[in-house]
């Protein structure tokens, strides 16, 4: 059967990565997550304290690091020049840093560059919020999962209290929100779904059940080939 592109956007903590995660397992495809890809930039520019609004300033960062990505069980290994960087990025002061520093062009031009290369082949799962759309709108099948703010910020608190965060869920939740705003109102890339995407509310759904819905969807778009 032919390996094809699988494209899955939406919100923050929506239940992407998980699912896409699972769903790859299931179908022997490679999992990529692109939110990481922009983490990794994120955490380039704190830790070379730069203004990422200045465009000389970023296109200097941007020249000289080197993001790889490669596969394991658990899910992505991220490489930041040599370094495993896949901790630091799900630091909370990175999520809003990523969600800056991916509405600018020079880096989405390059993480985008980067995402087409890693699946032309196909037989890979992309989460992120503009794989349907712009890395790939010609994927063979595209989701978009959704869940209300409330249930996806109590799903961020709980991932961070178990790194063992003290995260406040107030402030989870406005962060958020704050940063879905951003990503979906800005010029670049915004978080939309693509016309063709099945929507998904996740509330309703165990991550077990996610998954077996997806799955079905695949099937049933095989089927259809
Ligand atoms: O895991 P979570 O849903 O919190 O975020 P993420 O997927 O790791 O993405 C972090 C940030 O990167 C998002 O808030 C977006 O601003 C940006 N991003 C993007 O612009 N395009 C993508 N394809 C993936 C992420």
């Amino acid at each position: 059967m032919k390996r094809i592109i699988i494209a899955i956007d939406g919100p923050a903590a929506s239940g992407k990565s998980t699912a896409a995660k699972l769903l790859a397992r299931k179908l022997g495809y490679v999992y990529l997550d692109t939110g990481a890809m922009y983490r990794a930039c994120a955490l380039a520019a704190k830790r070379a304290r730069i203004d990422i609004t200045d465009p000389l300033a970023l296109a200097a960062l941007m020249s000289r690091i080197k993001i790889r990505i490669s596969f394991a069980e658990e899910g992505n290994i991220i490489e930041l020049n040599g370094e495993d960087v896949s901790s630091a990025i799900r630091e909370p002061d990175i999520s809003l840093l990523a969600s800056a520093i991916s509405a600018q062009r020079l880096v989405r031009e390059k993480m985008v560059e980067l995402q087409r290369e890693m699946g032309r082949h196909g037989g890979v799962v992309l989460d992120g919020r503009d794989i349907g759309t712009v890395v790939f709108p010609d994927a063979g099948l595209k989701f978009f999962l959704v869940a209300p703010p409330e249930v996806r910020a109590r799903r961020r608190y709980l991932e961070l209290l178990q790194k063992g965060l003290k995260p406040l869920y107030a402030e989870v939740l406005q962060e958020m929100i704050a940063r879905d705003e951003a990503d979906s109102s800005r010029e670049l890339a915004p978080l939309v779904p693509a016309e063709d995407a099945i929507h998904i509310d996740t509330k309703d759904y165990g991550i077990e059940e996610l998954t077996e819905l997806l799955h079905r969807h695949f099937l049933k778009r095989a089927e259809g080939q």
